[in-house]
């Protein structure tokens, strides 16, 4: 499944999935921009990419709630590289549990603007370049989420997102089909990232015992699956939502 001469960004790629994305695009050849609003984080992925003897690859701060932001990002990308990215991967997400007859407002708004609005900015500016530069094979990659596709207690808010993430999926697809650019979603199940951290054991247990395989998934199993869809290997496959779940 190589991916050598080809340049990626990966949001949300300073923690779990997407550092895992990251690491294993870097292993497959690519170029990769590191890009997430923890700083830290970012630096900690370049640790584990970078090849000491040369900088192949770019950490950028980003919000994906704010266009300035996802315009720094794309003015970093082009001076390093000179050209955009023909890989995305829409990977920063945040939870903000709570049930709807207590969630606030702002924790709806915050959760969708990240999740949802987030991945429609990211999408918006970076196909446009793709398509400003003649780049003929592209490929977007969004992370929804398996409980988008069927909610959960305590979960309004971020399965609205992630639901909302697969129709974007979709709709993408069919507009970007002539353009080149394909476009698919991946449903992770629950995968052991900081993300689930302040998931309650026994709810842990609850959904442990609701899937097939017994086990919750690893950070690179989504990220093998993520780098099938960045690659030529899937060259006939657009619109596509891949549950991988361990069969939940
Ligand atoms: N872990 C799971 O069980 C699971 C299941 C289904 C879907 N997902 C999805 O997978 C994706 C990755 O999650 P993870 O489990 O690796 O979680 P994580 O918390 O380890 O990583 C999320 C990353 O997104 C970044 N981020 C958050 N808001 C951002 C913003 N506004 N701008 C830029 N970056 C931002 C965070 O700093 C963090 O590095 C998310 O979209 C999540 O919803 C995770």
């Amino acid at each position: 499944m190589s991916l050598v001469g080809k340049l990626a960004l990966v949001t949300g790629g300073a923690s779990g999935i997407g550092r895992a994305t990251c690491r294993i695009f870097s292993k497959e050849g690519a170029s990769v921009i590191v890009a997430d609003r923890d700083p830290k984080g970012i630096k900690d992925t370049l640790d584990i990419i970078n090849d000491k003897s040369k900088e192949k690859h770019l950490g950028v701060e980003l919000d994906v709630t704010k266009s300035s932001s996802i315009n720094n990002t794309l003015e970093k990308s082009l001076e390093k590289f000179s050209k955009p990215p023909s890989i995305i991967v829409n990977c920063a997400g945040i939870t903000r549990d709570n049930f709807i007859l207590k969630l606030s407002e702002e924790d709806f708004d915050e959760v969708i603007n990240v999740n949802l609005k987030g991945t429609f900015l990211i999408i918006k500016t970076f196909a446009n370049s793709i398509v400003e530069h003649g780049i003929q094979n592209g490929s977007i990659i969004n992370i929804s989420s398996i409980v988008g596709k069927y909610g959960n207690i305590g979960q309004s808010n971020y399965t609205a997102s992630k639901a909302g993430v697969e129709l974007l999926t979709k709709t993408a697809s069919k507009e970007f089909a002539k353009l080149g650019i394909r476009v698919n979603a991946v449903f992770p199940g629950m995968i052991k990232t900081n993300m689930i951290e302040s998931v309650p054991d026994k709810v842990k247990d609850r959904f442990r015992s609701m899937i097939p395989m017994g086990r919750f998934g690893e950070p690179e199993e989504i990220a093998e699956a993520i780098t099938f869809l960045a690659s030529d290997k899937s060259s006939y496959i657009t619109g596509a939502s891949i549950f991988v779940t361990g069969g939940f």
